[in-house]
């Protein structure tokens, strides 16, 4: 078979792995994409936001080892907070995760879109869970993360622009932060602000 012909073929199959399995398996819905002018909400931060799509299975489950590996840092110790959660792909596989290795913490979805998190809040309970899990409808551009304790280990799966994340990250300051930034398109605004990168890992596709 042509290249061209296999990575089509190559592509198709880890989407179907990594997307489309993981919602057949657990009658959950995160797979279905929600075009940004569908969205039913009113923000500033709808200008510069990117529309929901799920985060590959592997990626978010290589994503809590790579945070389980580095020194002095445990889940635990922080607040968990998938920014932008959609349809709560992110917050189904790290609960699954930490109930496998007989941990449980706080987990926090923060999203724009209240019918999105309409959805994120049916496939929790799709799978016995809900009360673990806070979830909260805002602009994380403008949202107070006071009631949240110091230590915060956030994921970002590309929810927004520089302008956005210029803004969110300005909420944040004299926090220590953990970001798991999947497909870290804005990673220089990161590095604006002081972050710098402990870890990195690259795929075949920008997921
Ligand atoms: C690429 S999706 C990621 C969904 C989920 N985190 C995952 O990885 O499966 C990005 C999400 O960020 C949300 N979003 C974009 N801008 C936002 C903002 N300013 N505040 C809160 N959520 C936002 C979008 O509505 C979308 O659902």
């Amino acid at each position: 078979m042509e290249l061209w012909k296999l990575n089509i073929v190559s592509l198709a199959w880890s989407y179907f792995r990594e997307i489309k399995l993981f919602d057949l398996t657990r009658h959950v819905n995160t797979h279905r994409r929600m075009r940004l002018e569908a969205y039913r909400c009113a923000s500033e931060g709808l200008s510069g936001a990117n529309l929901d799509m799920a985060a590959w299975t592997s990626v978010i489950v290589d994503s809590l080892s790579e945070v389980m590996s580095l020194q002095g840092v445990s889940p635990g110790d922080f607040d968990f907070i998938d920014i932008g959660c959609g349809k709560g792909k992110v917050l189904l596989v790290w609960r699954e995760c930490l109930a496998s290795m007989g941990l449980a913490h706080a987990l926090t979805g923060i999203e724009l879109n209240p019918d999105l998190l309409d959805i994120c809040r049916d496939n929790l309970r799709n799978v016995g869970g809900g009360d673990d899990v806070k979830l909260i409808c805002a602009d994380v551009s403008s949202f107070d993360f006071g009631a949240f304790s110091n230590s915060l280990l956030l994921y970002l799966y590309n929810p927004f622009d520089g302008r956005i994340m210029d803004a969110f990250l300005r909420r944040l300051l004299g926090r220590r932060v953990y970001v798991i930034y999947n497909n870290p398109v804005h990673i220089s605004v990161l590095m604006d602000h002081g972050f710098r990168v402990v870890s990195e890992r690259k795929g075949k596709y920008p997921v």
